[in-house]
């Protein structure tokens, strides 16, 4: 088994559906108007070097190490943020854009510790990566120079020298390693959207800074981790790898702590855990993580878990270990009393909702199968039955109706009675992230959860109803409508629960759009449900324009 390295092309996908074809480096390609060059290029494996750009989080054109020549274009434009065009000729490679890669690398690692020997990144990092890429050799600055690498300059305190900062439980900051190439603030904003970071100083002075200069346990990191994976050096990097090592191999795996279900590659050195690293190609969390995924793995290797099985004969004695063979033939033999004695329908399971389907699949095999009876369940129905019973009368499925990507072209979410960004998390992070790009939010609840305020984000509508008056304010809600047609109700359901229909928003600009009476809520069901009226009137009402 090997790590699984995963393809970074640089900038995010464009979503055009207008093509463009144009030449790079003698190849011709094809691709949505609004790839950058560099995308395009890392589609026919051409690789540009890059520092400042990743394709969780767009573009910046910071570091000036993409550069690429366009024929018939002055300069040397950064292929990470110039956007392909039609016919154009590109090319990546020559004796003018060596040289000029060469200089701009030469200056960085001017300002960086030569120590990638002892470094915890050493082979994963790509400022390392990109000085092999460009070819260079040497650095003809010298390193006596200002600098942010020696805790003492010509035998004085260096104030441009900021010691490490170990605060955060699961990951250091060495401020001497950072090339200030903003990506791990950007992560922090666009990804995750807490915003915990930012660029303080200017020029030379600039560093990554959390909050107003604060430590990073003392800021409003939620230790998520995007910036971490970001980071193109070690200054930002898991203690795990620091203690460890860096991994050998990795298999990828689902997160078991919630429902939003993000996939992992455990990377892992022998049957040891070294990081757990968020996958891109996971369809739920498309390669963000939050803390419990990414770093509460601890568990797996606790010495307080139990890995022996144990018995006892009375609840009042001690557990004893004992082998798996006694174990299992014990409990075997006491369910063959059991049904001898009480009845075959004395017997029966149920699975935990943190069980995978599969699991639960195989216990209701062996209730039904090797017991002969249909006693089986599972723990997600005591809580999700009246979930699944609306949804199946609404949607016709009890399940899910949309795919996590689909809040990517949602206008309205309605939160009723659920904390995101405490519950699921990641999901929470991209709901945020349409939210900046325009949709609105409604919520319903009686706590002032963090969706209703939090950095960059506030509800246009808050209802925080009197606990167990939701179906009040439905109805309310509901019978302040005017009549439709059914298809039309269908298209308000798939606002009112974020789902989108294939027309999706359309549906809902075309509703707008019709002549309709103004929400009439009884007043009567203000005293019952406590949430004002004036707050139910203009959310019930169906925005007029969308994002
Ligand atoms: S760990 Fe997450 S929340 Fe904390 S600074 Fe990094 S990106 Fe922001
Ligand atoms: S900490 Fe890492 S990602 Fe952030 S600016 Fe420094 S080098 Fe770039
Ligand atoms: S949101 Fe967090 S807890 Fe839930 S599956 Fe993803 S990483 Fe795990
Ligand atoms: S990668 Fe394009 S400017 Fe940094």
């Amino acid at each position: 088994m090997a790590l699984i390295k995963e393809t970074d092309y640089g900038t995010p996908a464009a979503k055009a559906e207008k093509a463009v074809t144009l030449t790079i480096d003698g190849t011709k390609i094809t691709v949505p108007e609004g790839t950058s060059i560099m995308r395009a290029a890392m589609e026919i494996g051409t690789q540009i070097p890059k520092l400042c750009a990743t394709d969780s989080i767009e573009a910046f054109g910071s570091c000036r190490l993409c550069l690429v020549e366009i024929e018939g274009r002055n300069g040397t434009p950064a292929s990470c943020t110039t956007p392909v065009a039609e016919g154009i000729v590109v090319h990546t490679q020559n004796q003018r854009l060596k040289q000029i890669r060469r200089g701009v690398m030469e200056l960085y690692i001017s300002d960086h510790p030569l120590d990638c020997l002892t470094c915890a990144a050493n082979g994963d990092c790509e400022l390392q990566d990109m000085a092999g890429a460009v070819g260079l050799r040497d650095v003809r600055y010298g390193y006596q120079g200002a600098n942010h690498v020696f805790a003492k300059h010509n035998g004085k305190a260096n104030s441009e020298w900021l010691p490490k900062d170990e605060s955060n439980p699961y990951f250091t900051y060495d401020p001497s390693k950072c090339i200030v190439c903003n990506r791990c603030v950007r992560a922090c904003e666009e990804v995750q959207g807490t915003f915990a970071l930012t660029i303080s100083g200017r020029g030379f002075d600039s560093r990554v800074s959390p909050g107003m200069s604060e430590s990073f346990l003392d800021s409003e990191c939620v230790s998520c981790g995007a910036c971490v994976q970001a980071c193109p050096t070690a200054t930002l990097t898991e203690k795990a790898v620091i203690e460890i090592g860096q991994p050998e191999h990795s298999v990828v795996t689902t997160c078991a702590y919630c429902g939003v279900g993000c996939s992992f590659k455990a990377e892992m050195r022998g049957e040891e855990v070294v990081r757990m690293v968020p996958y891109k190609d996971g369809k739920a969390n498309r390669g963000h993580s939050c803390v419990k995924g990414r770093f509460a793995w601890g568990y797996a290797t606790h010495t307080e878990r139990i890995l022996e099985p144990m018995l006892r004969d009375k609840i009042t004695d001690p557990w004893r270990e004992t082998t798996w063979e006694e174990a299992i033939g014990r409990v075997a033999t006491e369910f063959k009393r059991i049904q001898y004695q009480y009845g075959k329908d004395a017997v029966g399971g149920i699975t935990s909702s943190r069980c995978t389907n599969e699991e639960t699949f195989l216990v209701q095999k062996l209730i039904r199968a090797g017991f002969g009876v249909n006693n089986v369940d599972t723990c997600a129905r005591v809580c999700h039955s009246p979930t699944g019973y609306g949804l199946k009368t609404a949607f016709g499925t009890s399940a899910g109706t949309q795919d996590f990507d689909s809040i990517e072209h949602t206008d309205v979410v309605m939160i009723i009675g659920a904390n995101p960004t405490d519950g699921h998390p990641v999901f929470a992070s991209r709901m945020k992230k349409r939210l900046r790009q325009g949709a609105k939010l409604i919520v319903l609840d009686p706590r002032r959860i963090d969706m209703v305020r939090s950095p960059h984000i506030q509800a246009d509508h808050h209802l925080p109803l009197t606990p167990g008056t939701n179906v009040a304010v439905l109805t309310a809600w509901r019978t302040s409508s005017p009549p439709r047609a059914s298809s039309t109700r269908r298209s308000c359901a798939s606002v009112a629960t974020g789902r989108t229909s294939r027309s999706g928003p359309r549906s809902c600009r075309d509703r707008s759009t019709r002549p309709r009476s103004p929400p009439s809520i009884p007043a009567s069901i203000q005293p019952r449900c406590a949430a004002p009226l004036a707050s139910m009137q203009p959310a019930a009402t169906p925005p007029s324009t969308t994002a």
